[in-house]
């Protein structure tokens, strides 16, 4: 596991996206998986500018959500569809034949994970996956407890998150939602891996992840044993790190 520590907020957004740029340098035709939240926002907006000072080509690209919000319809503005589209799909002018995701509205959702993970492994799978950390160590939506030989699944959510969600979007409390996620599994076979998380909500997460035991208590400290897994954290998500912040 490699750690980069950044300080300054646009420093931390930039450093995110000249890993996903470098992804795609590397390989034009690169299968790359994104992950949504606060923290991605902030990542994708400095790789559409990037990219456009850089005119680097994103258009024979393939991009997926590593998971997805089900039972709420993808023109809702908190799913992971209609945020991927707008921060990433749209601006990088990506087709939108190349953009991967399960359908949240899904009659059977166990064979819309199937039928997604068959969609991402296919032709020899990811080149490189982009993930954020959830307050409590998950990744995807692999909610603490996951086995860490899980493939694509539908979890549950975590209390908080499901709470913050309805809080922002107005989802009523009758509507119950899910996370159609990548298995751990599916994410450790990706030849490529980068993590990034800031702000002091995430600092037990990250100090578990990086210096603790690898345990399926915490999802991501499962990325210890990536063989090519980079961990990009601010100075408040690193300050719980015995090494302290080195920058
Ligand atoms: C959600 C997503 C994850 C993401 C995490 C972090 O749970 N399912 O894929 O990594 O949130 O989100 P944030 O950056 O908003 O803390």
């Amino acid at each position: 596991m490699k750690i980069t520590i950044v300080c300054g907020e646009q420093e931390f957004y930039s450093a995110g996206a000249e890993r996903i740029a470098a992804a795609i340098r590397t390989n034009p035709e690169a299968k790359i998986g994104l992950s949504t939240g606060r923290t991605t926002k902030g990542v994708h907006a400095a790789l559409v500018k990037l990219c456009e000072e850089r005119e680097i080509d994103c258009s024979r690209i393939t991009v997926f959500g590593i998971d997805e919000i089900t039972n709420m319809p993808r023109s809702c503005p908190a799913s992971c569809y209609d945020l991927l589209l707008n921060q990433v799909v749209r601006p990088l002018r990506i087709s939108e034949d190349r953009f991967l995701m399960p359908d949240p509205e899904a009659e059977d959702p166990l064979k819309e994970c199937q039928e997604f993970e068959r969609r991402v492994m296919e032709n020899g799978g990811p080149d490189f996956i982009f993930l954020g950390l959830g307050e409590n160590g998950h990744l995807g939506f692999n909610q603490p407890g996951t086995p860490f030989g899980r493939t694509a699944w539908l979890s549950w959510m975590d209390d908080s998150l499901d709470e913050r969600l309805r809080r922002e979007n107005g989802i009523p409390a009758d509507v119950k939602m899910g996370g159609l996620t990548l298995g751990i599994k599916n994410l450790m076979q990706c030849p490529h891996l980068v993590l990034a998380a800031n702000g002091s909500n995430k600092a037990d997460s990250a100090a578990g992840m990086i210096e603790g035991p690898v345990t399926e208590a915490l999802p991501a400290s499962v990325l210890q044993l990536h063989p090519d897994c980079e961990v990009i954290l601010d100075a408040d998500a690193a300050q719980n790190l015995s090494r302290g912040v080195t920058g």
